[in-house]
């Protein structure tokens, strides 16, 4: 019998995220200030997040230790297991190698626990009393219901409104944790209620969502906001992901020629790709291939500009791909993929070319996850198999050229709050999703806001 686990014992979990920053032979762009367009220093940022998350944010230090009392979170999980997808392999017929790095065994079900955990740590130890936050599917949400829990903080979750209804039970979860949970656009903030005023049926964005999250953040005092994807210092804290899987593919005896992840905001793909990056700033030969839906293509049809985090104009300015804040993409199933930006880590990244970009349809992507389901067992959350998606693409690659080839993916979460969308594709009512209708593609064949 060929090995199918790569499993690490708990004193391997990393002690330190590593920092793709000092790596990357120049400063990124800096966040700018909507103001003043000046670069934003921490103290701009003080009312929204704690100190400690700000310097990590900004910070240039390779190696950054992960606190004990973080450790001892993660370690409810943490090592995560590498499996070799042999089923799949047989199934597609090819001499590829296919090895997936599964993060939905945590609590929440998906990668989002890595970065909530540290977050609420040390909002806590900052006199946090509330955290305000939003979410697209309802993984990030249900992570950091959790993690609240776990640190004895208040937790309020701005939902997008067409994901709500899609995942009712992602919301019972949340409830479960003692967190409080609104549709998106919603009455609470100022914000959702203009838009709502403008479009009844509006079905919510995460860039709406994230308003209202900000809004209600800078109303309180003692309540401070968080973010589960996009920003430097929520990658860091998902790299985590990649540092294990080295160890296992080592393990394996084998080193990935390609590293592939879905991206919504890029985390889960940050996490596992950037200690394979640092490889490759070392001069090591390995692809890295974010995958995105072709309803919301940032990466693959944005522009590499500096724009706001959110559509009511609140955050800093980011440089990073993006489809323009006013963009809301079709009510697809992976709703954690419904973002209209990009990390402005990975942003660059595929604009130094260290990275490719693929956007996949949600038909296609349906069809990918049952063919796994089907053959490893796991029902993938409708983000992550997107990137098994693309896995396949390339291991039917690697048959018609007749090479071996050695992929490796991360499966960032499990699909079993998803049934609805699953019940959609087995039942032919989903939907081919291009987002790029007539109205949504300017002149240079890229995509702009309606
Ligand atoms: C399971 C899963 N994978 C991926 C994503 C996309 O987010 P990110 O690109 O930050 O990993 C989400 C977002 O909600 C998710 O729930």
């Amino acid at each position: 019998m060929e090995q199918r686990q790569f499993l690490l014992s708990q004193k391997d979990i990393p002690t330190e995220w590593y920092n793709i920053c000092a790596d990357l032979g120049e400063p990124p762009p800096p966040p700018l200030h909507p103001a003043t367009m000046q670069p934003c220093g921490p103290e701009d940022l003080a009312p929204i997040f704690p100190m400690a998350i700000l310097e990590q944010e900004m910070s240039a230090q390779r190696w950054i230790k992960i606190p004990e009392e973080v450790m001892n979170i993660l370690a409810l999980w943490r090592p995560t297991p590498l499996y070799r997808a042999i089923r799949l392999e047989a199934a597609l017929g090819t001499p590829a190698k296919i090895y997936y790095k599964y993060e939905g065994t945590s609590p929440a079900g998906s990668h989002k626990l890595n970065t909530a955990a540290a977050q609420a740590y040390y909002n806590k130890i900052e006199g946090t009393k509330r955290i305000a936050t939003e979410t697209g599917a309802g993984q990030w949400g249900s992570a950091l219901s959790i993690a609240c829990k776990f640190f004895g903080l208040g937790c309020t979750v701005y939902m997008v409104k067409c994901s709500f209804y899609q995942k009712p039970y992602r919301k019972s979860l949340m409830n479960v944790f003692g967190a409080e949970v609104y549709p998106s656009p919603s009455e609470k903030t100022d914000f959702g209620k203009s838009i709502i005023a403008k479009d009844p049926d509006c079905p919510g964005s995460l860039g709406i969502a994230i308003s209202e999250a900000l809004e209600d953040t800078l109303k309180h005092d003692d309540v401070k906001y968080s973010l589960g994807s996009v920003l430097n210092h929520v990658i860091l804290h998902q790299t985590v992901i990649g540092l294990e899987s080295k160890k296992q593919m080592e393990m394996a005896g084998d080193y990935p020629d390609v590293v592939v992840g879905c991206v919504g905001g890029g985390s889960n793909f940050g996490g596992i790709v950037m200690p394979f990056m640092a490889d490759k700033y070392a001069g090591k030969n390995v692809r890295g291939v974010a995958v995105e839906p072709t309803a919301c293509p940032t990466l693959t049809k944005g522009d590499y500009k500096y724009d706001a985090g959110d559509t009511a104009r609140m955050t800093p300015l980011l440089k990073m791909y993006t489809l323009g804040t006013d963009f809301i993409p079709p009510a697809i199933h992976a709703g954690g993929l419904r973002y209209h930006g990009m990390a402005p880590l990975i942003s660059l990244l595929v604009e130094k070319k260290m990275i490719e970009a693929v956007a996949v349809d949600q038909i296609d992507v349906f069809q990918a996850a049952v063919l796994f389901a089907h053959t490893e067992g796991i029902l993938p959350a409708p983000e992550s198999a997107h990137a098994i998606c693309h896995v396949v693409t390339e291991a039917k690659r690697a048959k018609e050229e007749g090479r071996e080839r050695v992929i490796l993916f991360n499966l960032s979460g499990h699909g079993l709050l998803d049934l609805g969308a699953y019940d959609a594709y087995l039942e032919d009512r989903l939907e081919s999703a291009t987002e790029c209708d007539d109205r949504r593609v300017n002149p240079n064949g890229k995509c702009q806001a309606f």
